[in-house]
């Protein structure tokens, strides 16, 4: 018998699982055993309808077989090729297909295996760029209340999420952060990007008068925030950000970790808001969550600022074993095929408003205080138990799991976002079960 037929749910205990109550799920685990498209099967062989892409990151559905049969084929060709001072051709090809469909002036890409990987990569590029120009003073990292970035340092140093930074020290110093845009009063049940609170980016004003422009490297910020509870941004907001990183020659990076590949509609959120950053931060769906893999994208300015010193000199002291990893490279690749020649890349924006319209027909149903949504990105805003937040989403998660739906839960936020794969009906399927879901639980 294989060791995976061995794993009983009464022999739970080695696996340390991440970001999960432990104890509470040993007691009572959800299995996932198989996955088609967009369902998974659960232990007990029910259907589970996905509602969340896996992690936000099975964007063209499970188990696609262009996928699967690229993965396949490259692990029996080419397993693995040293990522540093070698190469492998289809790394560069890859490379060449994501400039191909990253928005305009983003030339280069720098890979990594997860967007924790990314956004630190991201964050030491916009360091040593500065450097490499003998601007070397710019140091200091600016990010936003509320903001996730993964979980490595400085990622946790410039994100916002107080319970992911506040077990771990004095994480990176010269960090500072934006005030989140998060504006219930004024913003609710909103419709796309909300009308208020494009001003928000004038604190970036107040920070570079506090500590001069001179000593700030850049500025990260999810176009659209997921994780803490999906935050959109205000109209406006992104373009007066990038007005004023460019006004004093601060980086912009946005982490599209969960809104690059189509979620919202266009390839990118920069294309869908218009905004170009310096530094476009991904993963999840590059390989579609199947291989782990992260790219970070940026104009060739940065680029070029390391290509100066003597030739036979290594220009960036970065990289990670993995990098460029071929078989996860040819899951990139399948994917990208995948996301091709389904148009998955736009499909988000024909579906747009019909989820909107199914998404907000939720309003009035027990407990909703809030419902956003913007491409194929949901969420309905609960009012938390008093002295128990996030027990009641948390209560909806389990019960919609044990309906057949899977639904992820951040507070007291129910976050929905698809495969792009979705049908209508689907959507109507999922809806309704969050709709039964929201009268049963207490
Ligand atoms: C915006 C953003 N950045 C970074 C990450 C971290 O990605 P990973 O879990 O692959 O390290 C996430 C994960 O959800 C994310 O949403």
């Amino acid at each position: 018998m294989s060791n995976r037929l061995k794993v009983t749910p009464n022999d739970l205990s080695a696996f340390w699982m991440p970001f999960t109550a432990n104890r509470q799920f040993k007691q009572a685990p959800r299995m996932l055993v198989a996955a088609q498209d967009m369902h998974y099967t659960a232990s007990d062989g029910r259907k589970i309808l996905d509602g969340t892409a896996g992690l936000w990151c099975v964007n063209a559905g499970h188990c696609r077989p262009k996928i699967t049969a690229a993965i396949q084929a490259q692990a029996a060709e080419l397993d693995y090729a040293p990522a540093f001072q070698m190469g492998h051709p289809i790394v560069f090809e890859l490379a060449n297909r994501l400039v191909d469909v990253a928005p305009a002036g983003m030339e280069h890409v720098f890979f990594t295996n997860s967007g924790s990987e990314s956004v630190d990569t991201a964050l030491k590029m916009a360091l040593a760029y500065h450097r490499a120009r003998g601007d070397g003073a710019r140091t200091r990292l600016i990010g936003r209340e509320r903001g996730y970035h993964g979980v490595n340092f400085g990622g946790i140093s410039v994100g916002g999420i107080v319970n992911n930074r506040k077990m771990f020290g004095t994480l990176l110093g010269g960090v500072d952060h934006l005030p989140h845009t998060h504006l219930p009063e004024k913003n609710s049940y909103t419709r796309g990007e909300p009308e208020h609170g494009a001003e928000l980016a004038n604190e970036l004003e107040r920070i570079v008068a506090l500590h001069d422009a001179s000593t700030i490297a850049a500025v990260i910020v999810e176009p659209v925030a997921g994780s803490t509870g999906v935050l959109i941004p205000p109209k406006g907001y992104l373009q007066k950000l990038r007005e004023i990183c460019t006004k004093h020659g601060i980086l912009l990076i946005f982490d599209e970790v969960i809104t690059g590949f189509g979620r919202l509609g266009t390839p990118f959120a920069a294309d869908y808001f218009g905004v170009t950053p310096d530094i476009i931060t991904t993963a999840k769906g590059v390989s579609n969550g199947v291989i782990p893999m992260g790219a970070v994208f940026c104009t060739s300015q940065i680029h070029d600022a390391f290509m100066t010193g003597p030739e036979h000199l290594i220009e960036f002291f970065h990289g990670y074993t993995y990098s460029g990893n071929p078989i996860a490279c040819a899951a990139a690749l399948g994917t990208l095929d995948t996301y091709k020649e389904e148009g998955l890349l736009t499909r988000g924006a024909e579906l747009a408003g019909y989820w909107e319209d199914a998404l907000h027909s939720l309003k009035g149903e027990p407990h909703v205080i809030d419902i956003r949504n913007i491409g194929l990105i949901g969420a309905i805003e609960l009012q938390g138990i008093p002295g128990s937040p996030t027990k009641r989403a948390f209560q909806a998660f389990v019960k919609a799991f044990e309906r057949g739906a899977l639904i992820r839960t951040t507070g007291d936020i129910i976050a929905l976002s698809p495969p792009l794969i979705i049908t209508k009906g689907q959507i109507n399927e999922l809806i309704d079960h969050v709709r039964e879901v929201l009268r049963q639980i207490d």
